[in-house]
């Protein structure tokens, strides 16, 4: 039998859950019964979900969760975090405390400047493609003009246009390198929409567009958060020689790629779990900051830490591309809920508290790591992960948390105790 299907989208939502449960699950009843488990009550609300995406069947859920008790900027914040990691929350949480009674956290934007790129092809002189540029360029402004209105009213708008010869790296291909600043919205449909209508008076008989889009790598829409303290105040005991370990752990992962990956991914638990919270785009936001940290030819950490004068000194700098006006940060509540809890931030208030995000997610991972090691605090959250995949119910929950405190969990170290535990009660 085909399963290759045509008008799927057309298909009501009922009809698309069965044409799947015919030709994909295996138990039918249990299938359906899962995703109808999911939909919400509330129709309104549930048709809104619906519309986010096509052929939506129901909705998947991820805990939402806050992390109290952030100090950035002198201004305290409960930040909302939206992500499945065990220990992420838990983590966030624990800095936040730790760095409250240290000074808290600094951030400041350092730039807000976005890019878009018309990618086009031409057979011929440069200077005549030039000299035809800067010739059309004040029209090629003027052909955004009705998309800009709002923009500009906001303080945003195209900021310049730059034709960008790239043939020596690839035969007759150029480019309009075209910088924005969007504001407090993140801007993606409106740079698209501007590349499109600059490429339409751009292209002539000799000039052969390929596409028009924005780019997702923004190095000059940076921001930078910082914590510091005395050396003597990182840690009760031992402080200098964890602090220097630390230092270490950073300094490893800007040599070395391998934990670099690991490192940064540590960072973007952080800041993916409140870029998601507040309706924001994380792949856009990962492949950006993951792309920042090659720009020298070698994937390096996205962090900094170093010991002067008897001070720890911590840091970030991280470019984000966020919004809070715009996209889904006003369409889906709990996004929309997000950016009350947050006191109605400017965009480049939230991408000071995101940054603060992953320098204080980092900070929980390489504390760890170079302290009692990762496993600890780790399998504290994962451990209830698999009571619950054991199906284990609150009293026996009780009683493995107490039995396994101290040890190393492992699955099979779980449901061992578990089964122990069933069996010596049958007895
Ligand atoms: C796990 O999600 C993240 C860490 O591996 C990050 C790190 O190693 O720095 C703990």
């Amino acid at each position: 039998m085909s399963k290759i299907v045509t008008g799927f989208s057309k298909l009501t939502k009922e009809e698309k859950i069965k044409w799947l449960s015919k030709n994909y699950l295996t138990d039918v009843d249990k299938g359906i019964s899962i995703l109808k488990q999911y939909l919400n009550d509330d129709k309104i609300l549930q048709q809104l979900h619906d519309e986010f995406i096509e052929n939506t069947l129901t909705n998947f859920y991820i805990p939402y969760a806050i992390a109290p008790n952030f100090i950035i900027n002198g201004k305290t914040y409960a930040v909302p975090m939206a992500i499945e990691e065990s220990s992420v929350v838990a983590a966030a949480s624990l800095v936040a405390k730790f760095w409250s009674t240290r000074g808290g956290f600094h951030a400041k934007v350092i730039s807000t400047t976005k890019v878009g790129q018309v990618h086009f092809m031409y057979d011929g002189k440069f200077d005549k493609l030039n000299e035809y540029f800067n010739g059309i360029k004040s029209q090629l402004v003027l052909a955004t003009d009705t998309l800009t209105g709002n923009m500009r009213k906001r303080g945003g708008g195209i900021i310049d246009i730059e034709l960008r010869d790239r043939s020596s790296e690839l035969d007759n291909y150029y480019q309009l390198h075209v910088t924005f600043e969007t504001a407090d919205s993140m801007g993606a449909n409106f740079i698209n929409s501007c590349l499109e209508a600059i490429a339409s008076v751009f292209k002539n008989e000799d000039i052969h567009i390929v596409m028009s889009i924005l780019s997702n790598y923004v190095p000059d829409c940076l921001v930078r958060a910082e914590v510091k303290c005395k050396v003597e105040d990182f840690f009760a005991d031992h402080a200098e020689y964890y602090a220097q370990k630390f230092v270490q752990a950073v300094q490893i992962a800007n040599v070395e790629p391998h934990r670099a990956v690991t490192h940064n991914k540590g960072i973007m638990n952080g800041i993916d779990a409140v870029v998601l919270a507040t309706g924001n785009d994380f792949r856009a936001v990962a492949a950006g900051a993951h792309a920042y940290a090659s720009r020298s030819g070698t994937y390096k950490s996205l962090t900094h830490a170093k010991i002067e004068n008897g001070m720890f000194y911590f840091w970030i700098e991280i470019p984000l591309s966020l919004g809070t006006v715009g996209g889904l940060t006003k369409l889906h509540p709990l996004a929309k809920l997000s950016l009350e809890i947050l006191q109605g931030p400017t965009a480049k208030e939230l991408m000071e508290i995101i940054a603060v995000a992953g320098l204080a997610q980092n900070f929980a991972a390489l504390k760890a790591l170079t302290t009692t090691g990762i496993q600890h605090g780790h399998m504290k959250m994962h451990l209830m992960n698999i009571l619950n995949q054991l199906e284990a119910n609150l009293h026996e929950k009780e009683i493995i948390i107490k039995d396994l405190k101290g040890k190393t969990v492992s699955h099979n170290a779980v449901a061992e105790a578990l089964h122990k535990l069933r069996t010596n009660r049958e007895v």
